[in-house]
């Protein structure tokens, strides 16, 4: 349970608000690079609660500028990008990725107003398929995170977005209630792998036990199930300031990274990454992922709306609940989405009664209100300032009774923290 201030402290993102200023102080991933041609059409952005536009140039640079004309504050998103700017149709002013004013036609020749006039723009980053802008000043900017699939060919990831009409935070708590995996994902109609989520270990015990951990990125997650062997099946999960979740995958399985962008207070996007390390992600793998089994949403084509949404009560079937899966609802993104988004746009945290399953929770959310206290004290926190903390991968083992998740060392360098852990012994 949080005090209604401490709710409003954590999820209100627009400018000169506290979690807002906290986040424009990290690169902000805003659009996937595909969505942006050169000279082609802008795209209208809503990041962090500003109205924004971003277009490709001529040369492929990108400009993430204000949505509006500094003139009359016409939409630029009906303006003509061409030759390396983007003009307003209202009156042709015209205007560069940089937020310069190149040009100022419906004025006399000697006018000087272009040089007076500039846009608010933000410098964008190009990695991993992804656009990131940095929304902070200019002199605290440090290098983009470096997660580790960012390096990977397009062979071993798989992209999938979506918006969730909800508040970022609200999302992304549900990857670390790790005790929700036993009941909403469960699947009554199939024999399953024993780690898959919706599989035998997450049936033999309900009631993970956490090791929470802070680490300079965030915080490593790692819940524990005790097997009908009595040993122990532990998932790791990172959580990375300031957004973002790397969920356990199954034994062998893929790696995930996701990112709970705030558009604005009330709606997120959310960008999933799964990645094979060590090969090349298979057909069937894709056509899966595609189909909207496990880590993927099914979307309207051509949108990033979820095609199972709060409007249809996301095509819940309820003779499908009673004989084929827990929720009667297709597909892990929806499933979840239906319990988020159900909260309503940003859920009372004073009204909730939180139990042992939600330890994670908890330990993110005083991370959060710590490190906005540092914020507002005039420090960093490391993640701040350096994107190499960013390169650790989520886990998961099979490990003897009495044995942690940190003591096993295969698993801590798989995961990017063998450092840690000897550093520790
Ligand atoms: S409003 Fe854009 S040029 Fe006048
Ligand atoms: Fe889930």
């Amino acid at each position: 349970m949080l005090k209604a201030e401490q709710n409003e402290r954590l999820t209100r993102v627009g400018p000169g608000t506290a979690m807002g200023d906290f986040m424009r102080r990290f690169w902000v991933p805003f659009l996937a690079g595909t969505e942006l041609e050169p000279d082609g059409a802008p795209q209208r952005v809503s990041l962090l609660g500003e109205r924004l536009l971003a277009f490709r140039d001529t040369d492929g640079r990108v400009g993430l500028i204000d949505e509006f004309c500094p003139h009359r504050r016409a939409s630029l998103f009906f303006g003509r990008n061409e030759e390396c700017g983007i003009r307003c149709v209202y009156h042709g002013w015209k205007f560069d990725v940089e937020g310069r004013c190149l040009e100022v036609p419906s004025e006399p020749a000697d006018s000087n107003l272009a040089r007076k006039v500039r846009l608010t723009a933000y410098p964008v980053h190009e990695a991993g398929g992804l656009l990131w802008a940095w929304m902070g000043p200019a002199a605290e900017r440090p290098a983009p995170p470096a997660f580790d699939w960012l390096g990977l060919p397009p062979e071993q990831c798989y992209f999938s977005q979506f918006v969730l009409n909800a508040n970022w935070l609200q999302g992304m708590e549900g990857e670390f209630d790790s005790a929700h995996v036993s009941f909403l994902h469960r699947r009554l109609d199939m024999e399953v792998a024993k780690t898959s989520i919706v599989g035998e270990y997450f049936r033999n015990d309900t009631a993970p036990t956490w090791k929470i951990d802070p680490a300079p990125h965030g915080l490593v997650c790692a819940a524990s199930r005790r097997t009908a062997e009595n040993e122990l099946y532990w998932r790791v999960t990172h959580f990375a300031l300031p957004f973002y979740s790397m969920v356990a995958p199954e034994i062998g399985g893929c790696n995930s990274w996701r990112c709970w962008v705030p558009l604005d207070d009330e709606n997120s996007w959310v960008v999933t990454v799964t990645y094979a390390p060590h090969r090349d992600i298979t057909q069937a793998e894709r056509d899966a992922w595609a189909a909207g089994h496990f880590a993927h949403p099914i979307v309207e084509p051509g949108s990033k709306r979820l095609a199972a949404r709060a409007e249809n009560d996301y095509l819940i079937d309820r003779a499908v609940q009673k004989t084929h899966s827990f929720t009667g609802i297709q597909g892990t993104r929806a499933q979840d989405a239906a319990m988020t988004e159900s909260m309503g746009p940003i859920t009372d945290r004073s009204r909730e009664h939180l139990a042992t399953s939600d330890q994670a929770i908890i330990a993110i959310r005083r991370l959060l209100l710590d490190s906005l206290a540092c914020h507002g004290a005039g420090e960093a926190v490391p993640a701040m300032r350096s994107g190499d903390v960013y390169a650790v991968r989520s886990g998961s083992a099979l490990l003897p009774d009495g044995v942690a998740y940190d003591q096993d060392k295969t698993l801590m360098r798989e995961m990017g923290l063998a450092g840690a852990a000897e550093a520790a012994e």
